[in-house]
């Protein structure tokens, strides 16, 4: 087990009944807030309704920016940053998913930087600890986001997706009501559900030789949670339970719990990235698409046992077969969960993807070194997982 720091000072508010506690977290910071939020979601499922009457009960001046994108862009950010600039913003409230939370960072860091675009910021890959404070009313359960200190800023002209990253941009609050996750689409559940699983294995659970048995069983809860409940909100999106289970281990995968004494890797995360970046898709998706060829690529004598592991504890492969027998059954049942029972398409193709960027992509995935982890990736073998992709 390694050395480890535990601080996640983020506030969660947890549950139904906590939206009244909005403007007191708010107002410890001002009385001008910039509420941040996407598409429009909020305004047709009544979360907008609920948030700015509450704010305006409690004085609070409210400034908008809307239309955050999916893959949240910097120029969106930049707008963000300087209407806080200008109107003296105190605080920000960020009402919807990971891209929203995530442009909210980026608009935090960036009002109170001389910098005049978050991109700077994001090539500087300083860590962030100045910034405005955050407050977040979380509607989809899938990045962690909501309490993490990472932000991921999307620049189209350049096709970078890159992250920025710093205690600074932490949320202060974050007020998380199953039931604003309702209204989510089946193939957002979904996509949200494998990043949420994603989190665990790509991060820790199969990044190196971990050794620390409590929280390799807490990552094992994690990820059999999803198998469990994804399916369940799919089918029945105003499920209460299912969107409670998922909107917890959301934000548990990435808390920093799941961190303590662990080895980091970020293999399928790296490689999603360079997806999203060239081609605007969903991360959640392409992370379905990646981690089982990812597995099978590394897979050998070296790699089984953990592997095997995964597929024992998580998805009920059988005990006792021979390690590399064992880790190609796990590897079945996570195809099989990806598949069959969150129903995404399996192929890159089936997303109008083809070869054409994956050297570029692959060599920018390995920042001109390797990708650590369970097994060292470098360039070739990037684009390698990739054709297995196709
Ligand atoms: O635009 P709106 O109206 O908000 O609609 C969104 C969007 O169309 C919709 N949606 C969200 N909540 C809803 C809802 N629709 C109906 N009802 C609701 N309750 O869902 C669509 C996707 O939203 P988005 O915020 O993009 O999804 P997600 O939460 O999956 O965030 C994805 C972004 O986060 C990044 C991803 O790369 C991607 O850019 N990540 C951020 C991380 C972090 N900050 O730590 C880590 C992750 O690994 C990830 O990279
Ligand atoms: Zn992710």
């Amino acid at each position: 087990m390694n050395d480890f720091i535990f601080d996640n000072p983020t506030k969660v508010y947890f549950g139904k009944n906590h939206i009244s506690s909005l403007s007191g977290e708010l107002l410890k910071f001002g009385k001008k807030a910039l509420l941040v939020y996407g598409g429009g979601s909020i305004k047709k499922n009544g979360i907008y309704a609920a948030v700015t009457a509450e704010c305006e009960k409690a004085g609070i001046e409210l400034f908008e920016l809307s239309g955050v994108e999916p893959n949240p862009r910097h120029t969106t950010a930049n707008k963000g940053a300087q209407i806080c600039k200008k109107e003296n913003i105190d605080v920000i409230l960020a009402v919807g998913g990971g891209s929203t939370i995530d442009c909210a960072k980026g608009i935090a860091a960036t009002a109170v930087s001389d910098a005049q675009d978050v991109w700077q910021l994001v090539k500087a890959g300083k860590w962030v600890e100045n910034a405005l404070p955050i407050v977040v009313v979380l509607t989809n359960a899938a990045t962690g986001s909501e309490a993490d200190c990472w932000a991921v800023i999307s620049n189209t002209a350049t096709n970078e997706k890159l992250a920025l990253g710093g205690s600074g941009i932490l949320p202060k609050a974050a007020f998380e009501n199953p039931e604003y996750s309702f209204s989510l689409p089946v193939y957002q559940t979904a996509c949200g559900s494998f990043d949420i699983f994603n989190h665990v294995i790509d991060n820790y659970y199969l990044a190196g030789d971990a050794e620390f048995d409590m929280i390799l069983e807490f990552q094992e809860a994690v990820m059999r949670t999803v198998v469990k409940w994804a399916p369940v909100a799919m089918k029945n999106g105003s499920d209460y339970e299912a969107r409670a289970n998922l909107m917890w281990a959301s934000t548990m995968a990435l808390n920093t719990v799941l961190d303590a004494g662990t080895v980091h890797g970020c293999a399928c995360h790296a490689m999603e990235h360079e997806l999203s970046a060239y081609y605007d898709i969903t991360h959640g998706h392409g992370l379905a698409i990646i981690t089982p060829r990812w597995l099978t690529y590394i897979l050998d004598d070296k790699t089984a046992p953990a592997i095997y592991r995964l597929g024992v504890k998580v998805f009920g492969v059988e005990e006792g077969l021979q390690p590399l027998a064992g880790a190609k059954k796990a590897i079945d049942a996570l195809s099989d969960f990806c598949f069959n029972t969150l129903a995404l398409e399996p192929k890159l193709s089936n997303l109008n993807i083809d070869s054409t960027h994956f050297k570029a992509m692959a060599s920018h995935a390995c920042g001109g070194s390797v990708i650590t982890g369970l097994k060292n990736l470098g360039a070739n073998d990037v684009e390698q997982i990739y054709k297995m992709c196709l």
